[in-house]
């Protein structure tokens, strides 16, 4: 591991098969940053349990998906702690502890706990664990130290609220904590197919794993300037579904060309989604050819999980002897 002051953790819910969202959004950002310095990266199985717990039968098996998903996609497990959450019971001491000092009208009022609990209908979210979710994550982040937090932009007001933590804890026992910054993927704007949110639940999702036939299938259905009925009629890719795409996949001069070919009707949408196809193959063949060397070989990957995980428990136990001394236990 390289030894820089820099360090990151952050991570991720085993809620299934990870798409081009995920790794636009966030998935990138972390194998850019594993060159950079120290990087913790997890699989947050306790944090899927806080609105899975009626049925956390998928927890296990997504959580050894997710994490081929992250290899084939370029985490270096020479490069990075890769570890699962509830393998390091340190998690659950630390979120115990910030628990104490952590007013329940700070989780009541963080707009991502309202929002869910509006928005999940079919769920019951009434757990104390589901309120505490924020805490658990405070821990999750505290516990290594960290300057930056890669996350998506969803997850700003949790780092918030873990900054708040931070600050109270150094009040009331002196300085421990850095406030860690979240680090946002740069203009990354992944929508789904049909221009809303990625999201699995929305079935508007190119994963990972998906078959070049499944994907030409999903983009031959996609709308694209719904104001162009033609290919003689111009084009405007800045309300096109399909265009957003080639600004993550196609080179600089490509996405000239392209929106170029748009707006003067020399590019039909037909052959504007085989550009993408093709840019999007070359993309993902060689994640998916990674990704089928794991699939023969499981228990690679689950070795890969325990070494990182005795890695993650040797850090995690060095900052509970700090707190437990800070906090006269
Ligand atoms: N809440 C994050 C998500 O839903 C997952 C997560 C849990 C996390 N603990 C974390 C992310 C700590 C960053 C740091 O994606």
């Amino acid at each position: 591991m390289n030894k820089t002051s820099f360090r990151t953790v952050s991570g991720m819910r085993p809620t299934g098969p990870l798409h081009l969202g995920h790794y636009f959004g966030v998935l990138k950002n972390w194998v850019a940053l594993q060159e950079k310095g120290d990087s913790f990266f997890f699989v947050a199985d306790w944090h899927a349990l806080t609105s899975d717990f009626a049925d956390p039968s998928q927890i296990a098996a997504n959580s050894l998906e997710m994490v081929k998903d992250w290899l084939a996609a370029g985490l270096d497990p020479e490069k990075s702690v890769l570890f699962k959450q509830s393998s390091n019971l340190y998690h659950a001491e630390l979120s115990l502890l910030l628990s104490m000092i952590t007013p329940v009208s700070w989780l009541e009022r963080n707009p991502t706990y309202k929002e869910q609990q509006q928005q999940i209908g079919d769920k019951d979210l009434g757990n104390a664990g589901f309120l505490c979710y924020p805490v658990l994550m405070a821990a999750d982040i505290l516990m290594y130290l960290p300057s930056g937090v890669p996350v998506g932009q969803d997850q700003l007001p949790h780092l918030e609220l873990t900054r708040e933590i931070a600050r109270r804890f150094n009040f009331l026992y002196g300085t421990l904590f850095p406030e860690p910054d979240a680090l946002l993927t740069p203009a990354a704007k992944c929508p789904g197919l049909d221009g809303r949110k990625m999201s699995k639940s929305y079935h508007n999702g190119i994963f990972l794993r998906d078959t070049m036939d499944d994907i030409t299938t999903k983009v031959r259905g996609m709308f694209t300037d719904q104001a162009r009925l033609r290919k003689s009629d111009p084009g405007n890719p800045d309300v096109c579904n399909l265009f957003p795409y080639h600004i993550l996949l196609a080179s600089e001069q490509e996405q000239q060309e392209i929106r170029e070919g748009c707006t003067k009707a020399t590019l039909g949408c037909v052959d504007c989604k085989k550009i993408f196809l093709k840019n999007l193959n070359d993309f993902l063949a060689p994640l998916q050819e990674r990704r089928a060397v794991l699939d023969a070989n499981p228990q690679r990957v689950r070795d890969i999980l325990e070494a990182g995980n005795e890695r993650a428990r040797q850090e995690a136990a060095k900052t509970m002897c700090l707190v437990r001394e800070k906090m006269g236990m």
